[in-house]
């Protein structure tokens, strides 16, 4: 199958072309280097042996498109492009609702133009807000506590007044629990510009001495320990699940969570981290972070019964696999 993936230089859309190119699909990449670096390109190229089209666009713009419509037999879409800073968001929610809304406003009308119908939409399961029980099964109410997961839940909507228009659509939804870990090979991984907001990648900047030491974001949760709890999944399980979501070709449309099923506090995660990779994290316990929730994790029965999707990898392997990929790329 002939896949454009868009925002595939980013952190989760590269791990997915390596698993889409394992999987013998031909892969095409927009993305505009908003958030990613043009050099991932050749990493790609050297992890899978494959040469894969680029374009440097924005998914905003129609003509580029259309450009790559008209060059390429695309099959289907799997689409991340978009900005995902929860602090940004609030911020500046103009801005996000103008790039992720009209950028997949665009992307949906083009793709009609063409009569390309398949896509996999990348949302978040922070369309849950805080879940009244747990696990969060994907029937779950749904609510949204700032302007990022807003336009992840509008763009969901979006999907299904599309589906309701014309049913020939063939639409998957798959809500991200929270992604961590990097490839084998240490060649891609996340590494954010400036200061982190997500855990994973504020401990690795602290393990690499670019930062002095972790807040613990409050240790007073009704949790295990006190600190929060979350459903950790390794990005190249999260990547495996993109390629099953594909490969049901009927139309209709269907919401996954992506997950393990299982929740980790942060203590528990920074300890695991200390452990797998002999190295002391400086931490310190300061205030709740506002909008923080006790606990989040995924109800796996859907994606497994559906997609046969089950994550494989462990706390233990995203913790070496974070670090290995910043010890390749110091
Ligand atoms: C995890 C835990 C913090 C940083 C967010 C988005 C979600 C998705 C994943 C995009 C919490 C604690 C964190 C730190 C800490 N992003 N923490 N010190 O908030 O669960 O989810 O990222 O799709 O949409 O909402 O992830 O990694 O920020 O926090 O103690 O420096 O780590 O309080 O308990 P979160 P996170």
């Amino acid at each position: 199958m002939k896949v454009l993936v868009t925002g595939g230089l980013g952190y989760i859309g590269s791990h997915t072309v390596v698993e889409l190119i394992n999987n013998g699909d031909e892969v095409i990449i927009i993305d505009n280097l908003s958030n990613s670096k043009k050099e991932v390109i050749d990493k790609l190229k050297k992890i899978t042996g494959k040469d894969i089209k680029l374009y440097i666009n924005d998914v905003i713009d129609k003509e580029a498109l259309r450009k790559i419509f008209s060059e390429n037999k695309i099959d289907a879409v799997i689409h991340f492009a978009g900005y995902k800073a929860v602090g940004e968001s609030v911020l500046k929610p103009l801005m996000y609702y103008r790039n992720n809304i009209d950028s997949t406003l665009s992307l949906l009308e083009v793709m009609e133009e063409f009569n390309v119908r398949n896509i996999v939409f990348s949302s978040s399961a922070t369309v849950y807000g805080n879940p009244a029980s747990l696990p969060i099964k994907e029937d779950f109410p749904l609510s949204t506590t700032n302007p990022y997961g807003t336009t992840k839940l509008f763009i969901e909507h979006i999907l299904e007044d599309l589906y309701v228009s014309n049913n020939k659509w063939n639409i998957v939804i798959l809500r991200y629990f929270n992604p961590i870990g990097a490839h084998k090979s240490g060649l891609i991984g996340e590494d954010p510009n400036g200061i982190p907001n997500n855990l994973m990648p504020y401990i690795v900047k602290v393990a690499k001495g670019e930062l002095p030491c972790l807040r613990v974001f409050g240790n007073d949760y009704n949790t295990v320990d006190g600190t929060g709890v979350r459903d950790y999944i390794h990005v190249v399980d999260l990547a495996r699940g993109h390629v099953l979501a594909l490969k049901n070709r009927e139309s209709g449309i269907r919401f996954y969570n992506l997950g393990t099923g299982h929740g980790t506090s942060v203590l528990e995660l920074v300890n695991t981290f200390e452990e797998v990779n002999g190295i002391k994290i400086n931490k310190e316990i300061v205030a709740r972070r506002p909008g923080d929730i006790d606990s989040c994790y995924a109800s796996t029965d859907k994606a497994y019964k559906e997609l046969g999707f089950k994550a494989e990898y462990n706390i233990r392997d995203m913790c070496r696999d974070s670090y290995n990929f910043i010890k390749n790329n110091k």
